[in-house]
């Protein structure tokens, strides 16, 4: 059954309707790290379930997975790698092209970053069609990580995002239907 700290996150995500454009309910997850609690709680739920999993490096996504990303990494011992949209990264980097509803966009990492052998885990706030955490983990197969699995708040089951990844497990928090 559910942990009882879940039910609390859950009432702290704020839904706006028609965000950024009408018919997106938008999980927005600045009100949770207003809860000191609640924040606790979600990091805590996390490192619980990757402390003694051999991680070594967190990849988090932008912008969301900042915010959840780095608090993970330091209390489980792993490096923390940030995942970026276009231009932001000063070194060299390789990329991965996702779709979006209009066009494309990508995600970078740093080369040398992650190295082969490293054991991954991808965190974001949200899963909706899966393509950013798709993204994500073919940058880190491609510089042989192992993506051991993806960590998010909060999954859109009704988009199948699920089924984008790879065969790679996704652990998430809240479901939003
Ligand atoms: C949101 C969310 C995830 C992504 C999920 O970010 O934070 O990163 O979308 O969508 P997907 O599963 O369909 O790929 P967004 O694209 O809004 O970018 P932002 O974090 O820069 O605001």
């Amino acid at each position: 059954e559910e942990d009882p700290r879940i039910h609390g996150i859950k009432t702290k995500i704020r839904v706006v309707p028609d965000f950024p454009k009408k018919g997106i309910m938008f999980q927005d997850i600045t009100t949770v790290l207003l809860d000191p609690k609640a924040f606790k709680d979600t990091i805590d739920l996390f490192v619980e379930r990757y402390r003694d999993k051999n991680i070594s490096v967190v990849a988090g996504i932008e912008a969301r997975g900042f915010l959840f990303g780095p608090p993970i990494a330091l209390a489980i011992g792993a490096k923390f790698v940030p995942l970026r949209k276009p231009k932001k990264l000063p070194g060299e980097t390789i990329f991965e092209e996702y779709e979006l509803e209009y066009g494309n966009d990508r995600l970078e990492m740093h080369i040398g970053a992650v190295e082969a052998g490293d054991r991954a885990l991808v965190v974001d706030d949200l899963i909706a069609t899966g393509g950013t955490l798709c993204a994500a983990i073919n940058l880190l197969e491609r510089v042989g990580a192992e993506v051991v699995e993806c960590a998010c708040v909060i999954e859109l089951p009704e988009l199948k995002g699920r089924q984008r990844l790879k065969g790679k497990p996704l652990c998430m928090l809240v479901e939003y239907r």
